[in-house]
């Protein structure tokens, strides 16, 4: 069974669609192509590495209650591409989202799930993820939580068992925090694995980060802001002197 894996992110690091790939792929069985979509010149490769392709499993972020914009020109070239040549793939679909219901995946789901009818290919579903920024907080936590309980270790505890003990069971203690709070979307992916290791169709469902709402809102800032600054300062986007578009109204 060959799966072709699409990130379909625009962000060239640190994406949550990447993560859940990689994620996906521990749990399939058979031979992953991993590729990305985030221009034109992707569609060639992608559409002749998907010829041999049983599966196509795409990862994408939800946009303004959609699909990218940048992956629709993709989908018309794949729908012409599918049908011209009789192609019958499984299309599945792992999306997520920046607010937490991972319920607000529905209409991308719809949309995909036409493309596909429309295109003659076999649609197996999606799992919708909320909150999906905060995969990546996560992921970043864990390096955090590491680099503490090492550092702790060559400070204080490299002669001290009883030290040496207390720095792995925090770290343990910890990971295993974070893998309760990402238990949702570990459950549903791994049955999406095992659904795909089957060429079976999935249905579609919808999970989340597993944290109360306003402790989401508070963390997805806390993050936001420290991106922002590492990213470019602030106010950036605020205090930018905006040149008027020639032509268009500003
Ligand atoms: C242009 C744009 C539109 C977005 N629209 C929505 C939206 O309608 N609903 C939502 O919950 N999140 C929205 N988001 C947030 C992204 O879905 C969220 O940040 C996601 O985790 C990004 O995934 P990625 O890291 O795989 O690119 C939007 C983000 C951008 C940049």
């Amino acid at each position: 069974m060959k799966t072709l894996m699409i990130n379909c992110s625009p962000k060239k690091r640190l994406s949550a669609s990447a993560f859940i790939l990689d994620l996906t792929g521990l749990f399939m069985r058979g031979n992953q192509v991993k590729d990305r979509l985030r221009t034109g010149a992707d569609h060639r490769r992608l559409l002749a590495e998907m010829e041999t392709a049983d599966n196509v499993l795409f990862a994408m972020p939800l946009y303004v209650d959609g699909v990218p914009a940048h992956v629709l020109p993709f989908l018309q070239a794949m729908e012409a591409h599918c049908r011209a040549r009789d192609l019958k793939k499984n299309i599945y679909v792992i999306a997520n989202n920046g607010f937490i219901e991972g319920r607000q995946n529905e209409p991308l789901f719809q949309i995909m799930e036409n493309f596909s009818r429309r295109s003659g290919l076999n649609w197996c579903g999606g799992l919708g993820i909320g909150g999906g920024v905060m995969m990546n907080v996560m992921r970043m936590m864990v390096m955090v939580f590491f680099a503490i309980s090492l550092l702790n270790l060559i400070i204080g505890g490299v002669q001290d068992s009883l030290l040496q003990t207390e720095a792995i069971r925090n770290l343990t203690r910890q990971v295993l925090v974070l893998i309760v709070l990402g238990s949702g979307i570990l459950a549903f992916d791994i049955r999406l694995a095992t659904c795909l290791n089957r060429g079976k169709a999935y249905g579609t469902h919808y999970t989340r980060i597993l944290l109360p709402s306003f402790i989401f809102i508070l963390c997805a800032d806390i993050f936001f802001v420290i991106i922002s600054l590492f990213q470019g300062g602030l106010f950036r986007g605020w205090l930018a002197k905006k040149k008027p578009t020639a032509g268009k109204p500003v």
